[in-house]
């Protein structure tokens, strides 16, 4: 009876858990009390514009860096010195760092030859080997890292932390020295081989849209903080305020002060006296009145008439004139001044223009939206 192991039978819900993180660099918190778990086998970024913290999270899991308070869990286990080597997670770095020395194999197969004992040249050559194939590399294990593209030498950076077998493996801006359409395709890559593999991600990006199109669940950062996490649909859809909304995708804000409000919608009323009224995220609390706020609406959500069409009561409508018109093939993005709230950013899709040409610029328009499109947000 005495024998049995208590805490390897503990059923373990996330593969990586922050449990009140707090680090400091002096003066300097870069990550200020973080909770967070990352289930197994998640695709999971750390979204924020720069110095907000995303690298020293992912050096804290790695072990390159100590929390100051809390504690990081790995597999459901405190890593609390618990030396990075030890750790079961590989970091890929901004820059891939391949030895230029080093054919693809030897690259590759660098971090298992350090290992002591070290293992049998047989063995890491088969492990180098598998490695190759899952990259998609296979028959490029001779050639010298200079010769082969940037993509190329991204999943040579890749396989070089796989063949570890982590448990995880962290992307620190993997993408960002890529050109686009390169980056538009190993995003791709990336999730296809996260799938394969089975291992959690995590990738730290600047970028929403890499974010976004990649990732499970998503976390947004801010001066060492979490704003919000969650799917990006979630975030997407119920931004908790205007920092949120306006890192994920295009908004509108109408920017004023609250005048009114009940349990689910809130009033504001802009610079010009004009008052446009927002739902309430679910759970929300209103902002008091007199506060700023802002109402959000998603530039899809909008639609345009002309400025005399008979408008459908139930919408809020405001009248503008059109600035810009951009065809995109699929829509139109319109860009429509308006008198109390500035200009508005309107994505019109190319079906329902298709029987009057859409507007052009100096036309005289209406704009407007369903009530339950328009969200009001804080600034905080
Ligand atoms: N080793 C360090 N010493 C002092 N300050 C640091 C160190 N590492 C990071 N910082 C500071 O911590 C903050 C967060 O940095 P970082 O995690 O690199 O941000 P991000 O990756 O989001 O750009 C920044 O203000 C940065 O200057
Ligand atoms: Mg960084």
């Amino acid at each position: 009876m005495g024998l049995v192991s208590q805490s390897s039978t503990t059923e373990c819900e996330f593969d990586i858990e922050f449990r009140g993180v707090t680090k400091r660099f002096d003066d300097i918190v870069a990550v200020d009390d973080i909770s967070l778990g990352v289930e197994r086998g998640a695709f999971f970024s750390f979204l924020g514009p720069s110095g907000c913290g995303k690298t020293t999270s992912l050096r804290l899991i790695a072990g390159f860096d100590q929390p100051t308070e809390g504690k990081v869990f790995i597999g459901g286990e405190s890593v609390v010195g618990v030396p990075s080597h030890k750790r079961p997670v590989n970091m890929v770095f901004q820059q891939y760092a391949l030895f230029p020395h080093m054919n693809v194999n030897e690259n590759i197969g660098y971090g298992l030859r350090q290992r002591r004992p070290k293992p049998a040249k047989q063995e890491v050559l088969k492990r180098v080997d598998e490695t190759l194939e899952m990259v998609r590399l296979s028959g490029y294990g001779k050639r010298r890292v200079w010769e082969l593209s940037g993509g190329q030498q991204q999943r040579i950076a890749l396989a070089r932390a796989l063949i570890n077998r982590p448990t995880c493996l962290l992307l620190d801006e993997p993408l960002a020295a890529l050109d686009r359409k390169l980056r538009r395709e190993m995003q791709i890559e990336l999730q296809t081989l996260q799938r394969d593999v089975g291992i959690t991600f995590i990738l730290v990006t600047h970028d929403q849209e890499e974010a976004l199109s990649m990732s499970d669940n998503i976390c947004i950062m801010r001066e060492g903080k979490i704003i919000q996490s969650g799917s990006p649909r979630k975030l997407y859809d119920e931004p908790v305020n205007k920092y949120v909304a306006d890192f994920v995708g295009k908004t509108n804000f109408f920017n004023g002060e609250v005048v009114e409000s009940t349990d689910v919608t809130v009033s504001v009323k802009s610079d010009s006296g004009q008052v446009l009224t927002g739902m309430l995220i679910k759970g929300a609390t209103a902002p008091a009145n007199k506060s700023k706020a802002s109402v959000a609406v998603r530039p899809e959500m909008i639609s345009i008439s002309a400025a005399d069409a008979t408008n459908n009561s139930a919408n809020i409508a405001i009248q503008g004139r059109v600035l810009n018109r951009i065809f995109l093939g699929e829509h139109s993005e319109y860009l429509i001044t308006t008198e109390g709230f500035g200009d508005v950013l309107v994505l019109s899709p190319k079906s329902i223009e298709s029987n009057n040409q859409g507007f052009a610029p100096g036309d005289n328009v209406s704009i407007s939206w369903k009530p339950d499109a328009a969200l009001v947000l804080g600034d905080t």
